[in-house]
């Protein structure tokens, strides 16, 4: 039984406030719920409370969410079965009474829910995977991983928020990630040779100086080549354009190549990109609102490509359940805080899977030392994993983990890599 839910702030990998929760069982057994944040936000996520009091961390501390995890939730939750999961979040949902959480704060309701399934596997003595997947989930993910960083990740120095790499060829998760190590580093070494390295971008992939959009396409094809591997075989890529952050609601905006588009142009430019280059993935092509586009692209591109929902899905199950009915992706991008409890995340996985659709587990850009998610996603053996670059300990604590995770599964762990795609590509 919950005897206990404490939280205060700390501070995520961007150096911005936080949440963390502390939840103490009567047998003296801790759970922790780290909050992670993004930058790149969807208008349709649950609301991160934030206490926008300038003098107070840049208007960015979570003093009132603290609260009411200290005051309001605590009380509710005091008594309590830890087991009882669903139940505890559902009480939360209904205590917060609004539809985007934004009374008691997706931040605040997120915490608690991540620190009660933790002290949850730990009074079971259970690794967190086994305990949310119940003992189900054996499946080691294929990493989608950020090479080249921009958008908002990268303060606008280019349009496109990123560019990552999945290791379609790889035989084991090892082979993803040395795949992954030696591209990231010839990346490095690629761009320095053009004098193009400004930095490392939020999520670790090197932060670009172009001329053009097209420029990293051909960076990242040189690197994949220079570090030995053939793309389209060994190596593909993948792209989150992040496209709402782009679209005025009329045109499409990339001020890089100094254009605007039509969403007709626009569209003509995506598909003309993933008919040049060696493209397996791509996420948010088009903007939350431009549901034309999503359609026409799924309908002509929806065998060929994985197509992913983030800011168009926000990990929200009626928005997903919309989706799926309008035929606009074949695959969603899973974020715990878009939706801000452990429940309705594994529900949006589970409605996912059942229609034949793919989930790709995700980080935010602003993340904590926490690896939650690599249990998350071997516990619903979602198949893909997306966390950002192959540097800084808040992205490398998720792949490390899943090393760790698929020794201790030992001779049950499995690695499917890139024939997670034969659900969907034909
Ligand atoms: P965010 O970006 O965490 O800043 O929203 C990640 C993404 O768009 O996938
Ligand atoms: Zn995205």
């Amino acid at each position: 039984k919950i005897k206990q839910v404490d939280a205060y702030q700390i501070f995520d990998s961007r150096g911005n406030p936080t949440v963390e929760v502390e939840v103490t069982l009567e047998n003296g057994i801790t759970g922790y719920g780290l909050v992670p944040s993004g930058a790149s936000t969807g208008q349709f996520e649950a609301l991160e409370l934030r206490d926008n009091d300038k003098a107070k961390f840049r208007g960015k501390s979570v003093f009132n969410a603290l609260t009411h995890i200290k005051t309001e939730i605590a009380s509710l939750l005091i008594g309590e079965s830890v087991f009882d999961q669903s139940q505890i979040d559902r009480k939360m949902i209904a205590l917060d009474g609004t539809p985007n959480k934004s009374r008691l704060g997706a931040n605040a309701i997120l915490g608690v829910s991540m620190a009660v399934s933790k002290a949850g596997a730990n009074t079971k003595g259970v690794p967190l995977y086994a305990y949310l997947g119940e003992d189900k989930g054996n499946l080691i993910p294929l990493n989608e991983i950020q090479i080249l960083g921009g958008g908002a990740h990268a303060d606008w120095v280019n349009d496109i928020q990123d560019f990552l790499v999945i290791a379609i060829g790889a035989k084991s998760y090892e082979e993803t990630l040395e795949i992954t190590h030696n591209i990231y580093h010839a990346a490095g070494k690629v761009m320095k040779a053009y004098g193009k390295c400004v930095g490392i971008a939020d999520e670790g992939g090197w932060w670009p100086d172009y001329k053009t959009n097209e420029e990293p396409f051909e960076i990242l094809l040189e690197a994949i080549n220079k570090a030995g591997y053939v793309a389209g075989k060994d190596v593909a890529i993948s792209l989150d354009i992040a496209a709402s952050d782009l679209y005025d609601g009329n045109n499409y905006n990339l001020p890089l190549d100094k254009m605007s588009y039509t969403p007709n142009e626009f569209y003509k430019l995506i598909k003309s990109w993933c008919e040049k280059y060696p493209i397996i993935s791509i996420e948010d092509p088009f903007a939350d609102t431009d549901i034309n586009n999503w359609k026409r692209f799924e309908a002509e591109m929806g065998t060929k490509i994985q197509i992913i929902g983030d800011d168009l899905f926000t990990t929200n199950i009626k928005r997903i359940e919309w989706g799926i009915e309008q035929k606009l992706a074949n695959s969603v991008l899973i974020k715990l805080n878009q939706i801000g409890t452990v429940t309705e995340t594994i529900e949006a996985i589970r409605l996912t899977q059942e229609v034949g659709w793919l989930p790709v587990i995700s980080a935010r850009s602003g993340e904590t030392e926490d690896a939650f998610i690599s249990h998350l996603a071997v516990a619903t053996n979602a198949g893909q994993l997306k966390v950002g670059s192959f540097a800084r300990s808040e992205r490398m604590v998720k792949w490390n983990e899943n090393i760790r995770i698929q020794r201790h599964l030992g001779k049950q762990a499995k690695f499917i890599g890139s024939d997670i795609y034969k659900t969907i590509l034909k």
